[in-house]
């Protein structure tokens, strides 16, 4: 089987990130999980993350608790501080409410439709114990299901996959224990509210204010690089074609947030009349109408076209 890899801008972006972790001060959050009485108190946390771009999730915070609202599944996760004495007695499982105890102590990820990013990027992985597929790009997760330390299990067999505090799925259909959490950065419309998601994992591992810091950082870095090409004003903004190949098909990307990440750079979509058409490579009265509209496009579009 195939392995993806990281690509060459994912390295980056990650060497990016740890940069900017690397300087924050991590001191103040180690403290905050140790009670020193040996009758601990339940406390609200120190940080608290808040959804300020994300459509599909809110974050409420009371005493020794958490609730998480998914828009997307309609749930409301209750999360519970394990120190607290409401996490020894309550356990809900409705179709609407679900409890967890915080922070996870292990947690499985349906990598077959997830990726394992966000958790790496909030140091997390020691409590990953579960992959429901191999074809995972983290070296770290391949290394930890090499020595045995994560576990793959067929993303069907709930009975398994109880076993973990929780398990993550981006396919809300497939969502069949009380221990399923729906994580689906993949249902907003752009990048940034995609990336917000790495809040929402945050409260299930207390890493609150690491993924407030991660977040900002790729926020500011979003914004400038995308003020920085808005700020070009040159006359003809370059026209862009984002054309995918699968089964023998080319076609055009639709999906918003990739359609936002080329005007936020500066660049403009092909129309949409164009952009509704499919190329069938073994067609050739298809493949010549691809490449008529390639000339069309290099002649009348735009001074500038660039495929990629
Ligand atoms: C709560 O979680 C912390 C961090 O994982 C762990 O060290 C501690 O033992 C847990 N406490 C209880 C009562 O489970
Ligand atoms: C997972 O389980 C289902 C149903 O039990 C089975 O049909 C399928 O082949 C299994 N998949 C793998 C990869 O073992
Ligand atoms: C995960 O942690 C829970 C709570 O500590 C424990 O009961 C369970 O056995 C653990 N699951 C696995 C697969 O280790
Ligand atoms: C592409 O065209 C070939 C030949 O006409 C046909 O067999 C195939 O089913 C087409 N593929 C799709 C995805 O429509």
């Amino acid at each position: 089987m195939a392995r993806r890899r990281c690509t060459g801008w994912e390295a980056l972006l990650r060497a990016a990130l740890w940069q900017a972790i690397l300087v924050l001060p991590w001191t103040s959050y180690a403290g905050t999980s140790k009670a020193a009485s040996p009758l601990p108190k339940a406390v609200a946390p120190a940080v608290v993350s808040r959804a300020e771009d994300a459509r599909l999730f809110r974050i409420y915070y009371g005493q020794g608790f958490k609730v998480v609202k998914n828009s997307w599944d309609g749930n409301s996760y209750l999360l519970m501080q394990n120190t607290s004495r409401m996490a020894i007695k309550t356990k809900y499982c409705t179709g609407r409410i679900k409890s967890f105890v915080v922070p996870l102590a292990n947690y499985s990820v349906d990598t077959s439709a997830s990726p394992v990013s966000f958790f790496e990027l909030l140091g997390v992985l020691q409590n990953l114990q579960g992959i429901t597929s191999d074809h995972v790009s983290s070296p770290c997760v391949l290394q930890s299901y090499a020595n045995g330390h994560v576990q793959l299990v067929n993303r069907t067999d709930a009975q398994k996959l109880s076993q973990f505090s929780a398990h993550f799925v981006s396919n809300t259909d497939k969502d069949k224990g009380c221990n399923f959490a729906a994580y689906v950065p993949a249902e907003e419309d752009t990048p940034l509210q995609r990336a917000e998601w790495i809040k929402y994992l945050g409260t299930f591992t207390n890493s609150e204010e690491r993924a407030n810091a991660i977040y900002d950082a790729i926020k500011t870095n979003y914004l400038c690089l995308s003020k920085a090409a808005a700020d070009l004003g040159t006359r003809f903004k370059p026209i862009v074609a984002w054309i995918e190949y699968t089964q023998g098909m080319w076609s055009f990307v639709k999906e918003s947030y990739k359609l936002q990440y080329v005007t936020d750079a500066g660049a403009e979509i092909v129309d949409a009349t164009i952009t509704d058409k499919r190329f069938n490579i073994s067609d050739p009265e298809d493949m010549d109408n691809l490449h008529a509209i390639l000339c069309i496009g290099l002649m009348e579009l735009s001074p500038s076209l660039s495929w990629f």
